[in-house]
């Protein structure tokens, strides 16, 4: 990778993508909260249908991020990564049923069909195309160097192919529609990486610019947010807070949070998951007051659990009941999903197209 290529450290992004809006009203996705002016850059980004619910780290990590996005970008692009899922998922029944969830969730979340294109990514069998054309300019190394891939080897897995080629997939998905702008939490940031060097090899070695180097978008305070156990909230690591569990089962997960077992009256360690998960729903000065008190002592793990169970409680109720009207309506949510992918279509077939064309591919002209 070449200096100019390691460049995209996310703390770099501050001088040419949109400050993150004001998060000092937390709670309703409704508050009014300055944004900086629209800009013309495409901004795109996926999501697993993996599981049942979305879950916190989702939420904050990546699309808290898409609604704002969508309100400052002229494009942005958010799919269902249906045949990302296909590396772990083997049961076709519950991929449809997980998607159409991902899309209420969308939905529920805030993404609104008439500010950004919403759609399933296999409706665009064309980015498996873009697979190969990156595939053939893609070394090995790059790939053995994942750390999705690196893991399971570790673990000493049998690894499909699937899996070890999950990267450039992922690449097709950003590079098909030119995106410049990729909004994900700290574990995706190598994989837009690769995106960009297998750009870069591409237009190189075809001598073209038919590709877009893409930049991550990824929020320091929210990069990686702790599950139940503190490790990384993943759906792997069972340690997730869903974000429309039914109560009781939120009540249970939010109280399971692992906590070290000083007693009441001892000051805290405040850097544990039950103190930054408690403090996404919180203001900055909140968030102060809460520390001081913890390190001050005489503050118990279970009062601070059960402000965070009806402060998340709070916080998701509007997209609860969005959601749950929604869920009504699944054919208009198909509807939705389909003009998304008509939309999303326009943008990728030129791109494909410059493509086939430097490699020299299609018919004879
Ligand atoms: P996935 O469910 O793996 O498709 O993830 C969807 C998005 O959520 C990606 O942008 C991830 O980076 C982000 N994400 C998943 N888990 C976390 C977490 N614990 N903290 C921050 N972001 C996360
Ligand atoms: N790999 C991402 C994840 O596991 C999901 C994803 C697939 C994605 N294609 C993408 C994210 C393109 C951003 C852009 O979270």
């Amino acid at each position: 990778m070449s200096d100019e290529m390691k460049r995209s450290d996310e703390m770099k992004r501050s001088d040419e993508t949109p400050t993150p809006p004001d998060r000092a009203e937390p709670g309703r996705e409704t508050a009014a909260r300055p944004l900086p002016p629209k800009r013309a850059q495409i901004v795109l980004s996926g999501t697993k249908p993996t599981g049942e619910h979305l879950h916190l780290g989702n939420y904050f990590g990546a699309l808290r991020q898409f609604v704002d996005l969508q309100d400052q970008h002229d494009t942005a692009l958010y799919f269902i990564a249906d045949y990302h899922s296909m590396t772990t998922l083997r049961n076709g029944p519950e991929r449809r049923r997980n998607t159409l969830n991902v899309a209420l969730d969308y939905l529920a979340a805030g993404l609104d069909p008439a500010r950004a294109i919403l759609f399933r990514q296999s409706d665009l069998p064309e980015v498996a195309e873009l697979t190969w054309f990156l595939t053939s300019v893609t070394p090995m190394g790059m790939l053995e160097r994942a750390h999705a891939y690196k893991a399971a080897i570790d673990k000493g897995e049998d690894v499909d192919h699937g899996l070890f080629t999950y990267p450039v997939l992922m690449a097709a998905d950003i590079l098909l529609y030119g995106s410049h702008l990729v909004p994900v939490g700290r574990d995706q940031k190598q994989h837009i990486e690769m995106a960009r060097d297998m750009a870069h090899r591409f237009n190189r070695l075809y001598d073209c610019e038919a590709l877009t180097l893409p930049e991550p978008y990824i929020l320091e305070e929210t990069a990686t947010v702790p599950g139940t156990d503190g490790r990384k909230m993943s759906k792997s690591y069972g340690n997730t807070i869903a974000m429309f569990a039914a109560k009781k089962a939120l009540q249970k997960s939010v109280m399971g949070i692992v906590t070290d077992s000083t007693p009441v009256e001892a000051p805290k360690d405040t850097a544990q998951a039950v103190f930054e998960i408690w403090s996404l729903f919180a203001t900055p000065p909140e968030r102060e007051a809460m520390l001081e008190r913890a390190r001050a002592g005489g503050l118990g793990y279970g009062d601070v659990k059960k402000d965070l169970f009806t402060r998340l409680m709070d916080y998701f109720e509007p997209m609860r009941a969005r959601r749950a009207a929604l869920e009504a309506r699944p054919d208009e949510i198909e509807a939705i999903l389909r003009a998304g992918a008509v939309r999303a279509r326009a943008l990728a077939m030129p791109v494909l197209e410059a493509c086939r064309e430097a490699a020299g591919v299609g018919p004879l002209r």
